[in-house]
């Protein structure tokens, strides 16, 4: 079996792998995006690792946060990659800039509550930075300007951490409008005393705005039509056990999932010992991987002599990936 559902399905405008570090889920959304592209598509890849790892799997700079046309590519293809830290930094300056002001800040640690505001200032919530780096995607997305947008995502824990963030944000705007409600009234209630005027403080509205785009994007996710995310795995327990793990976390949130690839499959080579102990310890891991991977369509995939570096050996890999579209 193979991708071909996906490419076969022009609806599936946005499609994100992911997995454990190092399992090739740069190369194989790389390749993808290629044979999307050369099929006739308008594609865009965005990655939104920091270590830059488009522009090493297609041998151009794609770094600087532009969309920039890939070139090598016999149609329409672009990449992006967009540097999460960035997208943080540019949140906290706005709150800082637009006041999540000094006045709540010093009001909170006034009633003993400044822990909920250092939360947001020292540590940024967790899942921040890919929470804001999606929101930039999908702000692209939304904008229509691609048939296709595949997303190379950060290791599998970040994406789960990721998922996990609108509930957490939630929570935590909970108690940050309960208590600025709280507060907005008792320093209204001093200031009058005194003959102040309350001046307006628009943290609440910047946090709402925050809490609408991240629930947006998950039901931008949510979208069984539009969104589809792909579980790269290889024949390691390891690997296999965690794909198991981003699976029931990506069902609980209610994600399609429809295929799992397994990537950097030995060949058979008896004449080698250390080749023929890699292969048969890899074929016991398939055998229980093809077991409880079985409700998914299943994409095996050859450990190949060199790394997939390059529009060329992409191309290659990708015939693999689809090979039977
Ligand atoms: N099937 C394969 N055969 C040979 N080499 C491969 C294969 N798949 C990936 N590689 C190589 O393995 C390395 C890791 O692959 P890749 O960068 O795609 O993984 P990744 O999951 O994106 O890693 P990271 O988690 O670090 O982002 C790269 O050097 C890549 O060229
Ligand atoms: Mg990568």
């Amino acid at each position: 079996m193979s991708l071909s559902n996906i490419a076969n399905d022009p609806n599936k405008r946005m499609i994100l792998f992911g997995g454990k570090g190092g399992v090739g889920k740069t190369s194989i959304s790389s390749a993808t995006a290629i044979y999307l592209a050369e099929q006739g598509d308008k594609v865009l890849i965005i990655s939104t690792d920091p270590a830059h790892s488009l522009s090493d799997a297609f041998s151009q700079d794609l770094s600087g946060g532009e969309v920039i046309q890939i070139e090598g590519v016999d149609g329409d293809l672009c990449g992006l990659e967009i540097s999460p830290e960035k997208g943080t930094e540019e949140v906290k300056h706005m709150l800082e800039e637009e006041g999540v002001s000094d006045e709540l800040n010093q009001s909170l640690s006034m009633l003993g509550l400044d822990d909920l505001t250092s939360d947001l200032h020292q540590n940024t919530p967790p899942g921040m930075d890919e929470a804001v780096a999606l929101s930039q995607v999908m702000q692209i997305a939304r904008q229509g300007d691609y048939d296709r947008i595949i997303l190379d995502t950060a290791p599998t824990g970040h994406t789960i951490r990721l998922l996990s963030l609108p509930e957490f944000l939630d929570s935590f705007l909970g108690r940050l409008l309960k208590m600025r409600v709280k507060l907005s009234n008792t320093l209204a209630f001093f200031k009058s005393m005194v003959g102040m005027e309350a001046e307006k403080d628009r943290s609440v509205e910047i946090m709402e705005k925050l809490k609408e785009n991240i629930l947006q994007i998950r039901e931008d996710l949510q979208n069984h039509t539009e969104t589809e995310f792909v579980v790269v795995s290889i024949p390691t327990l390891m690997s296999v056990y965690e794909s198991e793990r981003l699976l029931v976390a990506l069902t609980e949130q209610n994600i399609l999932v429809r295929n799992v690839v397994i990537n950097q499959i030995m060949p058979r080579n008896e004449s080698c010992p250390f080749c023929s102990a890699r292969y048969h310890s890899q074929q016991e891991v398939l055998e229980y991987a093809r077991q409880v991977f079985s409700d998914y369509v299943q994409t095996e995939l050859p450990y190949l002599a060199e790394e997939v570096k390059g529009v060329e050996k992409l191309r290659k890999l990708a015939s693999m990936i689809f090979s039977d579209a």
